[in-house]
This record gives C-alpha cells, sequence and structure tokens, in this order.
C-alpha cells in the first residue's frame, strides 16, 4: 500500500482482541516515527512501552478516576458528542490492547510538542502498514498518570497509544473535500 491507501484505510480503533502482536512491529514503528523533523533536529520524543497486565490495569484505574470527573463536568455541545458517539467514562482499551505506547515530549525543546505530534502521525502510519491499530488516548488526568509511570525528568506525556489487533466495528470517517481544505492562489 502507498501512503496515501494507508491514510484512508487508518482509523482510531478503540477494541482490541487479545492477541499479542510482534514487539518487532511495534519496534517498526518506532524507528518509522524517529525520522520525523523536528525543532533543531531535537528530536524531542521518548516512548515506553507497556504490557505488564498489573500495571495496565493500574494505569486504566487511574484514567477512569480522570474520566468520571470530566464527564462529570462536560456539558453543551462536547457533551452532547461524546453521548452521540456512545463515549462514557470507561475506557477498557487501556486494559484489553496487548501494549500501552506512552509518548513524552522533552519540554526544554524548541517546539517540542509539535514535533512529537508530528512523530505520532508518522507512528500512526506505520502501524497501519503492520495491520496494528491505536487511538490516540489524551487523558483527562495527565499528572496523576505521569506521577505513576514516572518518565524521566522533564518529559511530558502526550498520549497514551493503546495498540493491537482492532475488533472495532466502527467504520471510517468521511473526510472533507479537498475543495474544502485546499486553497490555491491564482
Ligand atoms: C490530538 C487528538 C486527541 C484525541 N483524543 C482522543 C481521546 O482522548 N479519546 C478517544 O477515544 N479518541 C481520541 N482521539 C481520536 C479522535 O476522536 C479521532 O481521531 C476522530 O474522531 C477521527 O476518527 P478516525 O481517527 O477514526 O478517523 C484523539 C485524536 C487526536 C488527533
Amino acid at each position: 500500500m502507498n501512503i496515501q491507501e494507508l491514510a484512508k484505510k487508518r482509523k482510531t480503533v478503540r477494541k482490541f482482541n487479545n492477541v499479542i502482536p510482534p514487539i518487532e512491529d511495534i519496534i517498526y514503528a518506532i524507528n518509522v516515527a524517529k525520522e520525523a523533523p523536528s525543532g533543531k533536529n531535537d528530536q524531542p520524543w521518548l516512548f515506553m512501552l507497556i504490557s505488564n497486565n498489573e500495571e495496565k490495569n493500574k494505569i486504566r484505574e487511574i484514567c477512569e478516576k480522570g474520566e468520571k470527573a470530566f464527564y462529570k463536568n462536560s456539558k453543551g455541545r462536547l457533551r452532547e458528542w461524546l453521548d452521540k458517539m456512545g463515549f462514557s467514562w470507561k475506557k477498557e482499551f487501556l486494559s484489553d490492547a496487548p501494549y500501552l505506547l506512552f509518548v513524552f515530549s522533552y519540554q526544554i525543546s524548541p517546539f517540542s510538542k509539535e514535533s512529537v505530534w508530528l512523530s505520532i502521525g508518522y507512528l500512526l502510519l506505520a502501524l497501519e502498514e503492520k495491520g496494528l491499530s491505536t487511538v490516540t488516548y489524551t487523558p483527562s488526568n495527565y499528572n496523576e498518570i505521569t506521577n505513576f509511570i514516572a518518565p524521566p525528568e522533564n518529559y511530558k506525556l502526550e498520549v497514551i497509544l493503546p495498540i493491537g489487533y482492532s475488533i472495532d466495528p466502527k467504520p471510517k470517517y468521511e473526510r472533507k473535500n479537498i475543495d474544502e481544505i485546499l486553497i490555491i492562489k491564482k
């Protein structure tokens, strides 16, 4: 598949089976991610891979505590969208997915957030190439999670990527037409 075919096929997945993917496929995706451009070529990304069930369950417990507070406070259009999509504070994917990949940014680097999210984009397509799925999960209570997983100093948690094989029946969502998002100046 070429890059456009991979991008078109990729979708967020929140339901995983318990088949453990080869760790080499995840390392492959991280090797792709590290080729992303970054401010000052600082390469401010750090990846942490967790597969231990006890640790995954603890992370789920911490995240769901934050989600409960988030759902209690959410209202208006965001709440309507969450309800329509069938989302709740429950995050089964954090314990069901065989792997949780934590991605951190080195806060001292210039444009660290932008650079790390670029690398995450690369990573998502590389996972797709290997037939793997994920969800870019951005938890509500970063501090509590960071305290638990204890990254090196000055590394900020950007996202948790549960990784595995999809059993999610959700469709690929529609994208805007190219005419709506591209202005070619004459
Ligand atoms: C920066 C960012 C943060 C996101 N945070 C979450 C999240 O916390 N939980 C979740 O279930 N999905 C999250 N998503 C996934 C989006 O909801 C999803 O990408 C979007 O609905 C489009 O669906 P698709 O990826 O299947 O095309 C996030 C996506 C991005 C890019």
